[in-house]
């Protein structure tokens, strides 16, 4: 009923809840089918609300019986929630409902997973567990009893009891439902302690099933390091005597910021050097250290509506980023943070889904959490910093801690410490809350009687709902160098707030080549008329390392995009260049390893589009086969001497130092299996003691066309870790030659471990088909066919992983007529389906626009 004519939330129709929760105290009695959930919670009238329907959220909740101060009552009961009689004063609700968690498989509220119970609560998650005002800006003390003959019964906050099949918790932090946790299960853990800044002990554990005790080494590690940087980097203590981590097998999203017990995808907090890569142990450390920073950028202050998500997401995000940087790398996270932008986020913010970081309007609010919101939203924090300075940057978040702990707060909130403590006015800035597209910037130079300048013109393209922009913030980072390779002008940050606006440097010895947008300083699409020997030259001498990594990129893509359309051999410059670059020593491995890489599939096919040339999925994979063969012969034998000589012999350790020689190692045994035919990758197969190498070594044998009795073997190894299967899945598709991936992806989901319910398992098979730019675009259209049956199938069962993965089909206006008629029709078959989910309608009805 309620999902034939799906209902529109808008921000400015932002209204404060009638009453305020004073406190709420809930019992469960765990059954699988049938757990009762009884809730007593005291409102009071809210003083700064002026309408007082009593209306509480509760959707597929069976309710047993309502009181209101004692006495029953009836309410009125639709799908969405429930509306009683309240009175004008303070008063008791108590209610008892019935659910159903085995037969949870959306994986929100309260479900099973492996014989465990737990808990998914964000965005609206907590009204699939009892009836309440689930919204963030509804705050409370909870006291929870959990009943049930389970060895291990947590919740929120800290123990205050327990004995045999009960457990009692208590957080004496005020949050909003969001936030509610719960797990039961057979789980061990993982013990150490924390003693924060002002002395307090903290008991950590990370739980999990018996059988994964072996990987929470590193978890536990990397929950002491981001508790140690919150407290030195933001001075941000943690505050209760317990921190507990769960890891859950099944789950829709990466973890869960829930106060005092996190809950994580186990993806995203197991590893162990055996069954995870290097790039698993840092995504790991990451994902650790943005739900733990998220206690006070998420619990502490909190959203006032789903509307401001950014408010915690953008800026949890950008404290995970600067956390990665300080214990790794921080140009190599810098340009890891880009790729992932331009990967993920600038085609949503360019096409059907693109919407503000702050969104004006949603039908269901699991699909924004994006890319947009999360990654756009860290950079606009970024740019942020980068124009008051570190200095006043770190005021301000003071100012927001001490000012807003314990509440909901908006963008405006946000913005406000900043403008009292630099005297800025930002309303200007805001725009890049407001405003979705990605600007592009247009740059000329122009140099006469030795004074230089730069003259910038931005544009944003129309959006849907935007078809007018204006001129956004920029802060430009630019630096020149002289023609000797001599830096003239240092790093200087240039303010750009007009549509069109130059800047001068005089007084120059020389003309200069510039080094524009240094260290990315604003998430925009540079626009110059660049030459390749210039691009070269900036390659050779950019004392940024951001932008070095970007000569070289340009160059990389400019000859790409000219080999997908036409028959132009690899360029000279970018392989010259690309071989000195490995030669240089004093460059860190993890550096040269991405200098190896090239811009994906799909970002070329935006490019190209971009340039109003339509792209051949087909032309683009043969293009980058060319050039990575091109990049072989040029380095010839220095590739066998680099392999050799970023070997690790030491013990394996995922640190940021054994982890670059390894992606490096990894990166030019790719190229030499084009080479030596896949002898010196069977090698490494067969010797290989961790998981990065075994990867590496498979990825190139399935590449080159080989590997069958490897992948054999290692299924065997491995058949009883779900984690390393998800793997196993994920490489035959992503390594599949294009006209091989849909079938290889078919044949895989008849494999009897394709366990379609479990979001991992489904995201291995199909994020990997989708990843495969040309085989999924195969031209018969069989992909598109195969995804669309899928979503089909998972849809009535799990709605938020069946919308998220409708992104697939984000771009497919940039293809050709023929393509562009395929996807309509597996778009329509989607949208037509009966009962389709609020997710997945929305979702398809903005893509199909
Ligand atoms: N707050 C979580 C995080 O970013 C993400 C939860 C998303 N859940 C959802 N159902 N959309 O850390
Ligand atoms: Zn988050």
């Amino acid at each position: 009923m309620r999902d034939a004519a799906p209902e529109t939330v808008y921000l400015k129709d932002y209204k404060p809840f009638g009453y305020v929760v004073d406190s709420v105290h809930l019992t469960f009695d765990l059954a699988p089918n049938a757990t009762r959930v009884t809730s007593r919670i005291a409102f009071s009238p809210n003083p700064e609300a002026e309408d007082r329907t009593f209306f509480l959220f509760g959707e597929k909740l069976k309710l047993i019986r309502a009181t209101i101060d004692g006495k029953d009552i009836t309410p009125e009961i639709t799908p969405e929630g429930l509306t009683a009689a309240a009175p004008d004063a303070p008063f008791i609700w108590e209610a008892e409902v019935e659910i159903d968690p085995a037969g949870n498989t959306a994986l929100e509220g309260l479900y099973m997973s492996n014989g465990m119970y737990c808990t998914q609560c964000e965005a609206e998650g907590f009204r699939k567990i009892t009836y309440y005002p689930d919204r963030p800006d509804v705050m409370s003390v909870f006291t929870v009893r959990i009943n049930g003959d389970l060895p291990v019964l947590l919740s929120n906050g800290n123990p205050t009891g327990q004995g045999e099949g009960w457990a009692e918790w208590h957080d004496p932090w005020p949050k909003p439902s969001y936030l509610f946790a719960l797990v039961a299960g057979d789980l061990v853990a993982t013990e150490d302690s924390f003693p924060t800044i002002s002395g307090q002990e903290v008991a950590l554990k990370l739980w999990v099933r018996p059988g994964d005790e072996h990987k929470t080494a590193f978890g536990m590690e990397a929950l002491k390091k981001s508790m140690k940087w919150d407290e030195d980097s933001y001075g941000r203590e943690y505050d209760l005597k317990v921190f507990n981590i769960v890891a859950v097998d099944d789950f829709n999203m990466g973890a869960m910021e829930n106060k005092g017990l996190n809950i994580f995808n186990s993806s995203c907090v197991l590893a162990s050097p055996d069954t995870s890569t290097d790039m698993n142990f840092e995504r790991i450390e990451a994902i650790i250290a943005h739900e733990y920073f998220h206690n006070w950028t998420g619990d502490r202050i909190t959203c006032r509506d789903w509307f401001q998500l950014c408010l915690k997401e953008g800026l949890t995000v950008f404290r995970d980023s600067q956390f990665t940087a300080d214990m790794r790398s921080a140009p190599v996270k810098r340009i890891h943070d880009v790729i992932d932008l331009r990967t993920r986020q600038f085609p949503e913010d360019n096409g059907p889904l693109s919407h503000p970081v702050r969104p004006e309007s949603f039908q269901e609010i699991n699909n924004f959490y994006t890319a947009t919101v999360y990654e756009k939203g860290a950079e606009v924090i970024g740019m942020l910093k980068r124009l008051v300075g570190d200095a006043a940057y770190a005021e301000a978040l003071d100012l927001y801690f001490a000012r807003h702990d314990g509440q909901a707060c908006t963008i405006e909130d946000w913005l406000k410490v900043f403008e009292d403590v630099t005297g800025r006015d930002l309303t200007q800035f805001k725009r890049w809350y407001s405003q979705s597209g990605t600007p592009r910037v247009k740059v000329t130079e122009d140099w006469a009687d030795g004074t230089y300048t730069l003259s910038f013109e931005q544009t944003t393209l129309p959006t849907p709902g935007q078809p007018e922009k204006l001129p956004q913030v920029l802060p430009i980072a630019v630096g020149l160098i002289g023609p000797n390779g001599d830096e003239l002008l240092e790093t200087t940050v240039l303010e750009m707030t007009e549509a069109k606006q130059s800047f001068s440097f005089d007084g120059l010895p020389a003309r200069p080549v510039p080094s524009i947008l240094r260290g990315f300083s604003a998430p925009v699409i540079l626009e110059r008329e660049s030459t390749n020997s210039e691009r070269a030259f900036l390659l050779a001498h950019d004392t940024d390392p951001f932008n070095r990594w970007e000569a070289g990129r340009a160059l990389a893509q400019d000859t790409l995009l000219k080999m997908a359309t036409g028959t132009t051999d690899p360029d000279a410059d970018y392989l010259d260049g690309l071989r000195a670059l490995m030669r240089d020593e004093t460059l860190d491995p993890a550096y040269r390893a991405l200098m190896l890489g090239l811009p994906g599939q799909a970002e070329l096919a935006g490019l190209l589009a971009d340039r109003g040339v339509t792209p051949d999925p087909m032309a683009i994979w043969q293009a980058v086969e060319h050039l990575r063969d091109a990049q072989a012969q040029a380095l010839g034998p220095l590739l066998e001497e680099l392999y050799e000589a970023n070997q690790v012999t030491d013990p394996y350790q995922p640190d940021a130092e054994q982890s670059g020689k390894r992606a490096l190692a990894g990166a030019l045994l790719r190229l030499i299996t084009r080479r030596d035919g896949g002898a010196r990758a069977s090698a490494l197969y067969a010797a290989a003691d961790n998981m990065t190498l075994t990867l590496t070594a498979l990825s190139c044998l399935l590449q080159a066309g080989q590997g069958g009795a490897e992948l054999a073997a290692f299924y065997d190894k491995w058949k009883d870790d779900r984690l390393v299967i998800d793997k196993w899945f994920m490489l035959q598709i992503a390594e599949a030659a294009p006209e091989r991936a849909v079938s290889v992806a078919q044949a895989l989901t008849e494999h009897p471990d394709f366990n379609w319910r479990n979001p991992n398992r489904f995201r291995a098979v199909f994020g990997a088909l989708s990843a495969n730019h040309a085989g999924f675009h195969d031209a018969t259209g069989a992909g598109y066919q195969l995804l669309a049956d899928w979503l089909i199938r998972l849809d009535p069962l799990n709605p938020q992983t069946t919308a998220r993965m409708c992104t697939a089909f984000q771009t497919w206006k940039r293809y050709d007529p023929a393509r562009q008629a395929k996807i309509a029709v597996e778009l329509d078959r989607i949208a037509t389906t009966p009962d389709l989910s609020r997710d997945t309608s929305e979702m398809i009805s903005r893509i199909r626009g």
